[in-house]
């Protein structure tokens, strides 16, 4: 499907109105490329629709779905909040100049160090997971004597993944404390008592990925209803702040939806308003910001007919640079971007170079004849591709570039073998 700039002209994919050609000839293959004007359209979606009279409302911005200095730059240009969930993210925010206080920081394990140079920074929020972090954060502020906001992470028992929500019976998600754990927030609650520079300024939830049905968010918030009435019964809590976390869905292939955004958000808004006493509602989204508007241009090489009578095309990447089919069975779709006119007349799987039988990108797809050197372009790669890659087989990690208004602009360089070799000692 295109989306964004996306547009075919004399049967070649063009995007921000470059040919897919160039972009080929002047940054080589595998190449991941962002329609820029797509992200800043997500973003000021979310930010016109995610409004409410009654309670202030951020968006954050969940780097872990992709994240490079360019990303940086145009999100804190657009007042955007940002979620890192490790040091290195922190750093990368921090190096790039993003506003600190509108940093949230997440992470179940994050460790002392990582935590002490959150405090450095002045970050605006840590999520805390855990009472053993809570711990370290308490010594942490005591000893450099420096106040600590912080959302705390539960776990509503509840987990939406594309079209339903299951309540989970089991409880066992690694991430956040249970809502109904009376005995693990009775002792976390204590810890805040206890030391004035450490402020529970509010809640945080994230019920999973890929959700189009707005009425998981929804439950969700029902659920936090009941959560919220017990935390301001018993321990005298009162309009915290919350954070329904990210999870808004993305086409990626004809089984998916398209989520309209304004109609999602203020559906949100509207049954926070009437259920909830808040003094700020956030969401998270990652992939539904910058998911649709990457793609991925590999050199088409060889073709095989196996003798079992599946038909391969390889190409010059694979699951180093999006491990997302081999980890999670994720589908993905996919063109021939100089042909995009032509019979789609053919069964192949496309299949990536690396070492592995499972390093498939696509199982059975519909294409035209593929011709040598034909450029194959795979939709939706914007996100959990890049920030997963890896040097598996020492593949090199492809380079990264934006586009907009006939301008390619490379924002992350092609590793190069020498690379590789850095930190050997
Ligand atoms: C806490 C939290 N927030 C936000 C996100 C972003 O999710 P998505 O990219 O599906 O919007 C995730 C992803 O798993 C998450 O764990």
């Amino acid at each position: 499907m295109l989306v964004g700039s996306m547009a075919i002209k004399e049967k070649t994919l063009h995007i921000g109105g470059i040919s897919v050609k160039e972009l080929a000839k002047k940054f080589q293959t595998p190449l991941y490329v962002y329609d820029v004007k797509y992200i800043k359209n997500q973003i000021n979606l979310y930010q016109t629709y995610f409004k409410s009279s009654k309670f202030e409302t951020a968006v954050a911005y969940a780097s872990k779905a992709f994240l490079s200095k360019d990303l940086i730059t145009l999100l804190n240009d657009k007042g955007m909040y940002l979620d890192v969930v490790s040091g290195g993210e922190l750093y990368m925010a921090k190096t790039y100049n993003f506003d600190m206080s509108n940093v949230l920081f997440h992470g179940n394990n994050k460790s002392k160090e990582e935590l002490s140079f959150a405090l450095e920074q002045q970050v605006g929020l840590i999520v805390v997971d855990n009472l053993d972090e809570l711990k370290v954060l308490n010594t942490l502020s005591k000893s450099n004597q420096t106040p600590v906001k912080t959302l705390l992470r539960v776990n509503p028992g509840i987990e939406a993944h594309t079209h339903e929500y299951i309540v989970t019976a089991k409880h066992t998600s690694k991430f956040g404390v249970s809502i109904y754990d009376d005995l693990k927030l009775q002792q976390l609650i204590d810890i805040y008592a206890a030391n004035e520079l450490l402020s529970l300024e509010g809640f945080h939830s994230h019920i999973g990925s890929q959700i189009f049905d707005i009425s998981s968010y929804i439950k969700s918030i029902k659920v936090m209803k009941k959560f919220l009435d017990k935390m301001s019964n018993k321990f005298n809590i009162s309009s915290p702040i919350l954070n329904i976390g990210g999870g808004f869905g993305i086409y990626y292939t004809n089984e998916d939806d398209i989520l309209d955004i304004p109609k999602t958000t203020t559906t949100i808004i509207k049954e926070v308003e009437n259920t909830l006493d808040i003094k700020k509602l956030m969401i998270e989204p990652g992939r539904s910001i910058v998911g649709n508007a990457g793609m991925t241009l590999y050199k088409a090489g060889y073709t095989k007919k196996t003798f079992g009578g599946k038909e391969y095309v390889f190409v010059d990447g694979g699951m180093s640079d999006n491990i997302r089919p081999a980890l999670y069975n994720a589908k993905y779709s996919a063109d021939i971007a100089n042909n995009m006119t032509g019979k789609k007349a053919k069964e192949y799987t496309i299949a990536g170079k690396l070492c592995e039988s499972g390093d498939e990108l696509i199982k059975h797809i519909k294409l035209p004849q593929v011709k040598d050197d034909d450029l194959i372009v795979v939709y939706t790669t914007g996100a959990y591709t890049y920030s997963m890659a890896s040097n598996y087989n020492l593949a090199l990690k492809p380079a990264v570039v934006f586009v907009e208004d006939e301008t390619a602009k490379l924002s992350i360089r092609r590793q190069t073998y020498k690379d590789l070799l850095q930190y050997e000692v």
